[in-house]
């Protein structure tokens, strides 16, 4: 009887942190609590949401929240806290505004939670994940971004759509900063087994590549108040299963690398596994030429960001 309900705070009560809130009280995998800024919101959503468990025979608590004291002792710090984008802005613009916010969010949050794991989601997120990380002085292991599987969604998304077979049976890997650069990895992605280097033609697969990079302005433009948040949500779902659940996922996270892919000291996205301990272990995959350019491209776009603010 030693095994406890596990906590999960989300810092931003918003669209993405108020999706993630519903996905774990649906399935009842740990107590929640939201904290905004904004007075009244997370109570208010919180309550809301504490008000569906019983439907969903959920028998989790749902906590909002203004105080940092509710925060304390979580298992899980998910940081959604900041600006979205607005038509016409990339991810980057976003960089002098949410660092703030993230500075702060988290070191208030990682004070009362000295053994969480930490997911970020405001970006730009790489940037954010390597200030979250050196704000809670946490090992690098149990601090991680959500970019990687959500633009792995959408690339698994638009293959799904010109084949016309269920993208659930589509897997996909989208590597390196989530950005405009990012990374999406032909080669790596398949259908049951059958990379789709061998079904769909080169400029077919360029047309999807460059769809999945902006996929998340594609959602902005149509929305124009406010970014995605359902993909995002999920994609961040995962990420908590994977480590409540102690599964060992294979999934694309931004994750501190130490040599691997020849970066150090750097977030940027690759493929790791994801148990009860965070970051298990970073896959290094065998890139090819091309490849290789395009993730260093990649990680500089990282890196010039990086280098904009004081971390
Ligand atoms: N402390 C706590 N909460 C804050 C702070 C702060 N200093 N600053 C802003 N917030 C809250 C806002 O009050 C708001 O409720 O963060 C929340 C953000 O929610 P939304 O504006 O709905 O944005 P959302 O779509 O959820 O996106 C949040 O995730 O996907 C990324 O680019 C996106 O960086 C953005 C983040």
């Amino acid at each position: 009887m030693t095994a406890m309900r596990k906590k999960v705070s989300i810092l931003g009560a918003g669209n993405v942190g108020a999706s993630i809130a519903q996905l774990i009280a649906r399935d009842g995998i740990a107590d929640i609590v939201l904290y905004d800024i904004a007075e009244g919101l997370p109570q208010g959503k919180a309550l809301d949401l504490a008000e569906a468990c019983p439907l969903w025979n959920s028998s989790v608590s749902v906590k909002g929240t203004n105080s940092y004291d509710d925060i304390a002792h979580s298992d899980i710090l998910v940081v959604t806290a900041g600006f979205p984008r607005k038509p016409g802005m990339s991810r980057d613009d976003l960089l002098q505004a949410n660092a703030d916010v993230v500075r702060h969010v988290v070191g208030e949050a990682s004070k009362k939670s000295r053994h969480a794991f930490i997911i970020v989601v405001t970006n730009p997120m790489d940037v954010m994940a390597q200030l979250a990380w050196k704000i809670s002085g946490f090992d690098h292991q149990k601090v991680l971004g959500m970019g990687g599987v959500l633009d792995s969604t959408r690339f698994r998304t638009f293959v799904s759509l010109e084949l016309g077979v269920s993208a659930v049976d589509v897997e996909a890997l989208v590597m390196g900063g989530h950005g405009d650069q990012m990374v999406p990895m032909p080669r790596f992605t398949t259908v049951k087994g059958v990379p789709i280097t061998k079904m769909l033609s080169p400029a077919k697969i360029t047309s999807i590549i460059e769809r999945t990079r902006t996929g998340g302005a594609e959602i902005v433009s149509l929305l124009k108040a406010g970014s995605a948040y359902y993909a995002p949500a999920a994609a961040t779902y995962q990420m908590i299963r994977a480590i409540v659940f102690d599964e060992r996922r294979i999934l694309p996270c931004a994750a501190y690398l130490t040599g691997q892919y020849g970066v150090r000291h750097i977030y940027v996205g690759v493929p790791v596994v994801l148990g009860k301990d965070g970051i298990e272990q970073v896959i290094e995959l065998e890139l090819n030429e091309q490849e290789k350019k395009d993730f260093d491209k990649s990680l500089s776009a990282v890196t010039a960001l990086l280098e904009k603010i004081a971390i």
